[in-house]
């Protein structure tokens, strides 16, 4: 469908959907990883606020501001080449004031060079959605458990799992599309809700913990690689153990420099013996 040395674009995203291919989307942080991801020609690569757990270590994503994520979208950057860039607004960069949210909207494409930028449902979304796209920066919309406001919607936890809830989720993408998202991130919510709102939007869904018929899929990619493990949702699937690997690695490197085997002559720098014993005569 396209070259490999080429930029992905909206566009093209949206036309995966019409054709039925799934579509990829994973986060990044830094630039190796980045780097990673983009040559696994995942299609979209997402600079999410999980920043705030699985990098910094802190406890919820509400703790990173707009600086530590145009700080970590920059670096992220300089690892893609053909992944569609998504930079994840961070909590209070969007919620209490328009112009703000436009203005940090505007420093993801600007400063970090993101394509895109996603944000989490809250009441006034549909407003500050229109105003981004307005101004030109593509927004991705994410409905169900929303991180950022969890404690609102009663933890971490499946939701829209009653008629009633479930119907609002339904309306709410409803509403993002119509506000004029290019795609909308579906998290925690049963299988059969991601699927009636999978074929009622024209938009792509991509789902996280919301079943097999979204359009495309995203996994927080520390979890998928096993460099995080202080929760696992049930939705994670670990395809490798990074983690046990990277452990591997530096305790062989502490034994052998206890042991006096590393360095070794191949990773040392010889000289001249020449000089060397003209240095100790003159010494
Ligand atoms: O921050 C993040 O990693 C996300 C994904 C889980 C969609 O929002």
């Amino acid at each position: 469908m396209r070259d490999m040395g080429e930029t992905k674009t909206i566009p093209w995203v949206l036309e995966k959907k019409k054709r039925h291919q799934k579509i990829t989307m994973l986060t990044a942080y830094d630039y190796p990883l980045a780097s990673l991801v983009d040559a696994a020609g995942v299609d979209m690569i997402l600079v999410g606020d999980s920043l705030a757990n699985v990098v910094l270590g802190l406890a919820s994503t509400t703790e990173v501001g707009m600086s530590e994520m145009i700080h970590h979208a920059k670096a992220v950057r300089r690892g893609v080449k053909q992944a569609l860039l998504i930079g994840d607004m961070p909590f209070e960069s969007y919620q209490s004031d328009t112009v703000r949210a436009v203005d940090n909207a505007r420093r993801f494409v600007q400063e970090a060079g993101c394509h895109a930028v996603k944000l989490e449902w809250f009441d006034r979304c549909l407003e500050v959605t229109e105003r981004i796209v307005k101004a030109g920066i593509p927004v991705m919309g994410h409905v169900g458990l929303t991180p950022q406001t969890a404690e609102q919607l009663g933890g971490f936890k499946v939701q829209g799992k009653d008629a009633d809830s479930a119907g609002r989720i339904i309306d709410d993408a409803k509403a993002l599309e119509k506000a004029g998202c290019f795609s909308l991130v579906l998290e925690c919510i049963p299988s059969p809700i991601a699927k009636i709102i999978t074929e009622e939007l024209s938009i792509p869904t991509i789902g996280i913990g919301a079943g097999p018929d979204c359009d495309g899929q995203v996994l927080v990619t520390h979890d998928l690689i096993g460099l995080f493990d202080r929760f696992k949702p049930k939705f994670v699937k670990q395809y490798v153990d990074s983690g046990a690997l990277i452990l591997e690695g530096l305790k062989r490197f502490r034994q052998e420099v206890e042991e006096g085997q590393f360095p070794d002559v191949p990773h040392s720098y010889s000289m001249n013996p020449e000089e060397l014993a003209h240095l100790k005569k003159c010494e």
